[in-house]
């Protein structure tokens, strides 16, 4: 068998003379660059557009019996991205899932265009009870409070900045507490000022609990609260992904640990989201925008 050589094979792109020159395999060169470089463009736009759902089961001691089976779509980041007309594609895969429950967890916006956001909750809502708060792109808006917080309410979310909501099946209750990003009250760290809050809020509780709240990286001080069940995004996945792995998430810096799937500390497990939408010019990379799905069951 013939040895395989370059040249060879660079002939095979020029074939029109017998002997290759500098020139023109500077041009197969190119035209194999060429490609590479269209195809991974290509493949990069699409896994930046493509929606994906990622399913977990979950098993909890606290978790009442009459719960057994509820299931949570957990929408975060979307950062006005569209998912076919009107937020379609998005809603269906919603659907799909039949959610007990939709948790939206911060970045719901991202510039002055609301539209895709508003549809979006204005149909979910539609389909199951959906609990929204807010994250640290929408404190950058001087109306959050006097116009996207009550547009957000009358499409049919319950905004749950700081509250906290009880649910019950046959006199069973589970509570659902909910965060407003710490960016609103840039004057207290994060850490303190999360501490603080939740302990008002949790201070009478003992039972199954679930947390709404932009921030992965506040994990520990949800643990410290017995917070059954946190869902958080703001990671982006870290933005490239390598392997199980992300490269930088804002406020935990570069090869970040809390990026994506569930991580448990103490009682605590946390679902962080990948996220929807994106908020820099710059792609990310084996990373497409993800719907996460947990399923719950009685331990
Ligand atoms: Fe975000």
């Amino acid at each position: 068998m013939k040895p395989f050589r370059f040249v060879d094979f660079a002939q095979f792109f020029v074939v029109k003379s017998d002997i290759i020159t500098n020139k023109e395999l500077i041009s197969v060169f190119g035209k194999i660059a060429a490609a590479i470089a269209v195809a991974t463009t290509g493949m990069i736009v699409r896994d930046n557009v493509r929606l994906t759902v990622t399913r977990y089961t979950e098993k909890f001691e606290k978790l009442p019996e009459s719960f057994n089976g509820f299931t949570i779509v957990h929408a975060s980041d979307l950062h006005n991205q569209q998912f076919g007309e009107n937020q379609s594609k998005l809603i269906e895969a919603v659907k799909s899932e039949k959610p007990d429950m939709i948790a939206v967890t911060g970045d719901l916006f991202h510039t002055e265009h609301r539209g895709r956001a508003y549809r979006f909750i204005e149909r979910a809502a539609k389909i199951a009870p959906c609990y929204y708060v807010s994250g640290n792109h929408e404190q950058r808006f001087a109306d959050y409070f006097r116009n996207i917080k009550p547009r957000l309410q009358a499409l049919g979310a319950v905004v749950l900045d700081d509250e906290r909501v009880t649910l019950s099946r046959n006199g069973e209750n589970i509570t659902v507490i909910g965060l407003a990003d710490p960016s609103f009250k840039r004057t207290v760290p994060p850490e303190h000022l999360t501490e603080d809050k939740l302990s008002k809020l949790t201070s009478d509780l003992d039972g199954f609990t679930i947390l709404l709240s932009h921030r992965p990286e506040l994990l520990r001080v949800y643990a410290r609260h017995n917070i059954s069940l946190a869902l958080a995004g703001h990671a982006h996945g870290g933005q490239i992904r390598f392997r199980k792995r992300g490269l930088f998430a804002v406020h935990q810096g570069w090869f970040p640990k809390y990026t994506e799937g569930i991580v448990v500390e103490k009682n605590t497990k946390m679902l962080i989201s990948r996220g929807l939408g994106n908020s820099t010019y710059y792609p990310k990379i084996n990373n497409p925008p993800e719907l996460a799905v947990i399923k719950m069951y009685k331990l």
